[in-house]
């Protein structure tokens, strides 16, 4: 038979989603794949169950049901600092990880050149070799992750048509600065290219640090594609409900990629999650306290199990460093953990184009007890893996 596509040759499955199902083989606690194991707030779920009977069920509208819109405008309007139009500036997905792919189709043709942060989230890679983009990687330095301005602007020389910008920042926990963020936008702008961001984690920043979106600073929003979803903000991954904020004239051609990509993300779903979208700022407010003592439960015993790790700025990642253990795949590092410490995480060369291997990936997003138990498990992590 002929070859399959060289386009799905070129990457293998999602690594973060490989180890969930080594997490379950070996029933561990699962702190790979970044998801809730809490509930969403009942306000969302009680609209859900008030829906399930009338409904709606058929298509909303491809780009969104218009009172999603509103909701998601009015919310965003407020955070962003300008306001956005419903009906032109903003196209729902199916989650971010389709936002993103629309945004990427959107805007390069194949053969064009996207700058990447590495270490990045792993979806980028694969979106980008799907659209036919080819990334240019610029390191983010472990442990600060802060990037080198001259770096950046030797990538930006190579004539990219987009960045992506993902911020908070998965896995390394970084929230940018706004001198960061000037730097990039002084760049985007010299050499008129795109931002693509992905701002998944936008409500999980801790103190002192502060997030600012790309798009609010001076003339960014033209040139901007800000991608998010409800998934980490309303404890709802599985709904799979994210949006495109952009400019009208972006907007109108993500919603042609969009429409033949998945028509729109589901009725009943954008219905129920109105109710979160009009929650008040105080449920922002609580979400963020809830993850800082989360933050602080999980990092605190890390240290007082004498795990060396990296606290993160926003998110809810923890890359912890083995490089005491000395071993030459955190593949199989994170393997044996799994069989042998009942914790699941996920190995940092996954997400680094450099060949960086003595980082894995844990995340926080647990009820109290789960983390208490999981770093029960972990008290005996060097005990039991230095012999690996
Ligand atoms: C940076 C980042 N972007 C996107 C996603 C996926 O978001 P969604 O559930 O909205 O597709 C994740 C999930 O972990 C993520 O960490």
């Amino acid at each position: 038979m002929k070859d399959l596509s060289s386009r799905s040759a070129q990457f293998t499955d999602s690594v973060i989603r490989r180890m969930t199902r080594i997490s379950m083989q070996y029933n561990a606690l699962n702190l790979s794949q970044g998801f809730p194991d809490f509930d969403p707030p009942k306000e969302i779920t009680d609209k859900l169950a008030e829906i399930a009977g009338p409904g709606p069920h058929q298509y909303s509208i491809t780009w969104g049901a218009p009172n999603f819109r509103a909701a998601l405008a009015e919310k965003q309007s407020l955070y962003m600092g300008r306001a956005i139009d419903p009906e032109k500036e903003i196209v729902v997905t199916c989650g971010s990880t389709e936002a993103m792919m629309v945004a990427m189709l959107t805007v390069t043709n194949p053969g064009d050149k996207v700058i990447v942060f590495s270490p990045f989230y792993e979806n980028y890679g694969a979106d980008a070799i799907l659209a036919g983009a080819e990334p240019i990687y610029v390191p983010l330095v472990p442990p600060e992750f802060h990037f080198d301005a001259d770096v950046l602007e030797t990538a930006f020389k190579q004539n990219p048509k987009a960045l992506i910008l993902c911020n908070p920042s998965n896995p390394c926990g970084r929230v940018f600065t706004r001198p960061e963020l000037e730097t990039i936008a002084a760049l985007a702008a010299k050499y008129d290219t795109y931002v693509i961001t992905d701002e998944v984690y936008e409500h999980i920043v801790y103190a002192p640090h502060k997030h600012i979106y790309f798009n609010s600073l001076p003339l960014m929003f033209e040139r901007t594609i800000s991608c998010s979803s409800l998934s980490k903000t309303y404890s709802i991954t599985g709904w799979r409900l994210g949006y495109i904020i952009a400019p009208e004239r972006i907007i109108e051609a993500a919603k042609k990629v969009h429409d033949f990509l998945t028509v729109g993300a589901a009725a009943p779903l954008q219905e129920a999650a109105v109710t979160g979208l009009r929650f008040p700022q105080e449920y922002y407010q609580s979400l963020l306290a809830e993850y800082t003592e989360k933050r602080s439960i999980f990092v605190t015993g890390l240290r007082d199990a004498g795990i060396s790790h990296i606290a993160p700025e926003g998110a809810y990642y923890v890359l912890a460093d083995i490089s005491e253990y000395g071993c030459k795949s955190d593949l199989e590092f994170c393997e044996a953990l799994a069989r042998e410490v009942g914790v699941g995480a996920v190995p940092g060369s996954s997400f680094f184009r450099e060949p960086v291997n003595h980082l894995i990936r844990f995340h926080f997003a647990k009820k109290n007890e789960t983390l208490y138990e999981a770093l029960n498990r972990l008290e005996s992590m060097r005990k039991k893996m230095l012999k690996h």
